[in-house]
C-alpha cells in the first residue's frame, strides 16, 4: 500500500474499463506482438488511473482494476501488483481532485522547494504526504526530479508543470486551483521557456547561409 496512505479507506467491490478506456487498452495493446501482450501493463495502469478520475474525480487504481488488467493481459494478478506499487506513478489510495508533486531535489531544493512546501501545506491544512485536505482538492507527494531542473523549482500539479515557483505564486496558484481556475502551466516568471531570466542571450538574430 502506499506510503502514509489515508488510514482507511474502501476498495471497490467490482471495476470494469468503460467505452473511452477500452479504445485505448486496444490502441495500446497493439503495440505488442501476439504474446507478449504483457507488456502493456504500465500503459493499462495509467488508463485505469485516468478513469478512476474521469469518473470519480480521484485518480488512483483500486485493486479490482489491477486484478482487471491481469484478466486483459493474461497475467498472473500478482505480476500486476508488482508493477503497481514499484512506480510512484500510480497511486494505490485515493487522492484529491489536484494532485500537488513537489520536487525536492538537490537543484529544486536549492531554488527554493521548502518555501513551495511550506506554502503547499498552508494554503491545504495538509500535514502530511499522501493525505486529501478536507475540502477534497489537494493530496501533497514528495517526488525527486522530475526532470525540470532547469527551471527549478517545479511543482506538478496532476500533468501539469508549475515552475520558477515561490511562496507566493505557489499561493496564488492553489487559490486559483480552488476557485475552479487552471492557471496556465509553464514558467511562473514569465521568462520564454528556459532561457535566461531577462530574455534570451544567444540566437537573438537568425542568419542562414545561402545553399551554392
Ligand atoms: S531537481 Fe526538481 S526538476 Fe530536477
Amino acid at each position: 500500500m502506499a506510503e502514509n496512505a489515508p488510514a482507511a479507506f474502501v476498495q471497490p467491490a467490482s471495476f470494469a474499463f468503460d467505452a473511452a478506456s477500452e479504445a485505448e487498452i486496444a490502441m495500446h495493446v497493439a503495440k505488442y506482438p501476439p504474446g507478449k501482450q504483457a507488456s502493456a501493463v504500465l500503459a493499462l495502469l495509467d488508463v485505469a488511473q485516468r478513469q478512476m478520475g474521469r469518473t470519480t474525480g480521484s485518480a488512483w487504481v483500486p485493486i479490482k482494476a489491477m486484478d482487471e488488467i491481469a484478466r486483459v493481459l493474461a497475467m498472473p494478478p500478482i505480476r500486476v501488483y508488482e508493477v503497481a506499487t514499484f512506480y510512484l506513478m500510480y497511486n494505490l489510495a485515493p487522492i484529491g481532485k489536484f494532485h500537488l508533486q513537489l520536487c525536492t531535489t538537490t537543484p529544486c531544493w536549492l531554488r527554493g522547494s521548502d518555501e513551495v512546501v511550506a506554502a503547499c501545506r498552508d494554503v491545504t491544512g495538509l500535514k502530511g504526504w499522501k493525505e486529501i485536505s478536507e475540502d477534497g482538492l489537494f493530496t501533497m507527494t514528495e517526488v525527486e526530479c522530475v526532470g525540470a531542473c532547469v527551471n527549478a523549482p517545479i511543482l506538478q500539479v496532476n500533468d501539469d508543470f508549475y515552475e520558477d515557483m515561490d511562496a507566493e505564486k505557489t499561493r496564488a496558484l492553489l487559490e486559483a486551483l480552488k476557485r475552479g481556475e487552471i492557471p496556465t502551466p509553464g514558467s511562473m516568471s514569465g521568462r520564454q521557456t528556459s532561457a535566461p531570466e531577462g530574455g534570451p542571450t544567444t540566437l537573438t538574430t537568425l542568419t542562414f547561409a545561402k545553399a551554392e
